[in-house]
């Protein structure tokens, strides 16, 4: 089955199925995540956050984030993907934000970028998509904001959001993230664009929803928002194999027969590369 295409993601707006979006950051997370069945694969810049451990997203780079878009663009078969720019590449100067997601479509082999804005951005988003490169927008809370906004909180401004959304859709973004903003105006917004609107922190009533996967694994410490749905405790799975290894390690049970090479064995480690 081919890639699905950000067309394609479009086309799914007002039909019978939400669009599922899921965060990966690397090989063997994009790889499980592609496997079991999701429409978007987005390397987001909250790496910056649950990988690189930061505060906030702010710090990454677009050179970390080619790093990990390449990982995840080498092993997805099946999902359309996508890629954040980084703060501030598309907030002060639309020849930058070409060079970067130009640069994350040449080297990474992912489909598309996302970029935190609205009305405020919507010329950058034009020239994106002017030189062919498809764009999700993101609008409602927007973490790479986070010192001017003073925190991490609920989007309410209705005519503002409104305004952001429709800028983006008309701007030829293929889609949107709304992040953090009330059920009845994530209602709203979603019937007033043309495009796919995919909630986080958003209610029921986007076209589709989105989360960090390492906050659906249960791989989060410490603070997980409100609008998280914890589906698995692998951090306790985790926890509970390497406990098992320290042991038999310590007891001297591993490894066993089984994992050792006798003598005679003559057997190729991985096989032929
Ligand atoms: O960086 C990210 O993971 C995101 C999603 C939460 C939408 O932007
Ligand atoms: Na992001």
């Amino acid at each position: 089955m081919p890639q699905l295409t950000a067309p394609q993601f479009t086309a799914r707006k007002g039909g019978d199925e939400k669009l599922v979006v899921l965060t990966a950051y690397d090989h063997t997370m994009a790889r499980l995540v592609d496997a079991a069945g999701v429409d978007a694969i987005l390397v987001g810049d909250s790496l910056g956050m649950v990988v690189q451990g930061r505060a906030s997203t702010v710090g990454v780079t677009i050179d970390q984030m080619i790093y990990h878009a390449e990982m995840v663009g080498r092993a997805v078969e099946n999902a359309l993907t996508i890629v954040d720019l980084p703060f501030p590449i598309n907030h002060y100067d639309t020849g930058a934000a070409i060079d970067a997601a130009a640069r994350i479509l040449k080297e990474t082999g992912c489909q598309s970028v996302k970029l935190e804005g609205g009305e405020a951005q919507a010329d950058t988003i034009h020239a994106l998509v002017t030189a062919g490169i498809p764009v999700m927008a993101h609008v409602g809370l927007r973490p790479q904001s986070v010192h001017q906004l003073g925190g991490y909180k609920v989007q309410r401004d209705q005519d503002q959001l409104s305004a952001d959304a429709r800028a983006a859709a008309e701007a030829g973004a293929y889609g949107m993230v709304v992040e953090c903003v009330p059920t009845t105006i994530a209602a709203a917004i979603t019937d007033a664009v043309p495009i796919p609107t995919i909630g986080i922190g958003a209610g029921p009533a986007c076209d589709g929803q989105v989360l960090v996967v390492n906050d659906l694994l249960g791989l989060t410490s410490g603070y997980v928002p409100r609008f998280v749905k914890q589906y698995a405790d692998v951090g306790d799975a985790i926890g509970k194999a390497v406990g098992a290894f320290a042991a038999e390690v310590r007891r001297g049970e591993f490894p066993g027969a089984d994992q050792a090479f006798e003598l005679s064995l003559r057997t190729f480690l991985i096989g032929a590369v």
